[in-house]
């Protein structure tokens, strides 16, 4: 048969792509039906006038994606089914294939999809808690170790890890907790997981045989409540203070799973004293419990020396460590983990390979290499000066414009709170109206938390400083005060 092919001399599409293409759409479109032959190579290069090697390659590659096969010196032959039949198991506009769209969830995500394609739609100035800054990603050195490795080590690509994270990372992990929290775990302890969120779900289930009700922070962090809300056992909501969950509140019946972050109490920001802290370990061991500590932010503590991770207070007994690499790398490489005491090691890894056998080596190579080299504790360093100075920035701007404002939780982390005074209008109303300036700040139930009392007093906003620069910060709040004085 003729084929009619147009080609396009001065296109940036090679030739050969183009014959390519237009031979592999006349296929498709039935006009070159099973066991129907191609014309010759040289044939069809004498009539495009393009050389021989520029429709062989076409054709080569034909062949290698299934569309014809060459039958001895005979020439090259429609194969009856087209690979495209295989890959495309239906064809069809998305309501046709995906159903109906159901109504918005009623429950707010977790993240702020807000990346290019997340179908997130941000404010300009966007105090979205916890959020690293995007200008300070490792980019450079990030790539240098991406491109190295898959220069050498790239049997991973195309074998599994250990569904417990691969070794490196495990054991760059395990010597960064012992040096900078305290904890005195090996690597033979850690699970890596896709982020903190994982290691929660990971420690519950790991847990939950054991565990006859369940005790969390009120107010606490969305993602920790909706795994204990949808966990069929009964909930301890306990109330925090300026320092942290009321241990003289904890249930006193034995056989509790409590969920406590308290590094910087999320959301209201506080930290657990050391009194405190031990009155939590002596609670877990007269009522035989164990406590998920999620140390989510404490790699910037901005006013003194990092305290002691509970886990490291406790030796390995009776807390379950989980950390996360999105505050202080970035939340897009879902990286974190959940540390467990050797005897449980084994069972913890069972689980995390039924989950999802494993994380991507990739990242996990990169990740380690890059703690290994140093680079995360340089990082780290100049992130904390980085975050610092925004937070110094919008304390100070908030204290100035608004008397003396009551400013919570700044002592770490990357978000703090801001204690609405009397006479204000409440939280959410402020959210909605500052979104129509173009800013972005959070009420507690829109900002990752979760208050179980539903009567709780609408009076504190949430806002993440560390990815805005110090002059938007200014700009956002001289804009809040404006919008909060005018007249009704
Ligand atoms: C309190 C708290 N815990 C854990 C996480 C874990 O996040 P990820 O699943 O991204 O690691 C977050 C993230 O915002 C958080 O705020």
């Amino acid at each position: 048969m003729d084929l009619t092919l147009t080609l396009d001399f001065g296109s940036v599409t090679p030739l050969q792509a183009q014959v390519f293409d237009q031979v592999r759409e006349i296929i498709l479109d039935g006009q070159l039906k099973a066991g129907m032959a191609l014309p010759p190579s040289r044939l069809l290069a004498e009539r495009l006038r393009v050389s021989r090697n520029t429709v062989m390659l076409a054709y080569e590659r034909l062949t290698a994606e299934g569309y014809v096969k060459a039958r001895g010196t005979a020439g090259l032959f429609v194969e009856p089914i087209p690979p495209d039949s295989l890959l495309l198991i239906q064809r069809g506009s998305r309501s046709l294939t995906n159903g109906p769209v159901p109504d918005a969830s009623s429950e707010p995500l977790l993240c702020f999809a807000g990346s290019p394609g997340g179908g997130g739609d941000r404010p300009e100035f966007d105090f979205w808690v916890g959020r690293s800054d995007p200008a300070g990603f490792p980019l450079p050195i990030w790539r240098r170790i991406v491109l190295r490795l898959l220069g050498k080590e790239t049997a991973y690509l195309t074998d599994y890890c250990d569904p417990a994270g691969l070794p490196a990372l495990r054991t760059a992990i395990s010597t960064h907790l012992r040096r900078a929290r305290a904890v005195a775990v090996t690597e033979d302890q850690v699970i890596v997981t896709t982020g903190g969120q994982e290691a929660l779900n990971l420690v519950f289930t790991l847990l939950k045989g054991h565990t006859r009700q369940l005790c969390i922070e009120n107010p606490c962090y969305l993602g920790a409540s909706l795994i204990f809300r949808n966990a069929g056992l009964a909930i301890h909501p306990v109330p925090v203070d300026g320092d942290g969950l009321r241990t003289d509140l904890l249930p006193t019946a034995k056989g509790s799973l409590l969920y406590v972050t308290p590094s910087h109490q999320f959301p209201t920001g506080s930290t657990m004293p050391l009194t405190r802290r031990l009155a939590l370990l002596r609670w877990a061991d007269e009522t035989d419990s164990y406590i998920v500590e999620d140390d989510y932010d404490s790699d910037f503590r901005y006013d003194g020396p990092p305290l002691t991770a509970l886990a490291g207070l406790d030796g390995g007994r009776r807390v379950f460590y989980v950390g996360t690499f999105s505050k202080s790398v970035g939340a897009g490489l879902r990286l974190g983990y959940a540390t467990v005491p050797r005897l449980l090691w084994d069972e913890a890894r069972m689980l995390k390979a039924r989950m999802s056998n494993g994380q991507a080596w990739l990242e996990q190579a990169a990740l380690a290499a890059f703690i290994d080299e140093g680079h995360f504790d340089r990082h780290l360093r100049r992130l904390r000066q980085v975050y610092k100075a925004r937070r110094d920035c919008l304390v100070a701007v908030l204290r100035a414009t608004f008397d003396g404002a009551v400013v919570l939780g700044s002592e770490s982390g990357l978000h703090l709170v801001w204690r609405l005074p009397p006479g204000f209008p409440p939280a959410r109303q402020i959210q909605s109206m500052a979104r129509a300036q173009g800013i972005g700040v959070y009420a507690l139930s829109s900002g990752a938390a979760y208050d179980f009392d539903p009567e709780a007093r609408d009076d504190m906003l949430v806002f993440g400083y560390s990815s805005l620069t110090e002059m938007q910060i200014e700009a956002a709040i001289g804009t809040l005060h404006r919008m909060l004085q005018a007249p009704g």
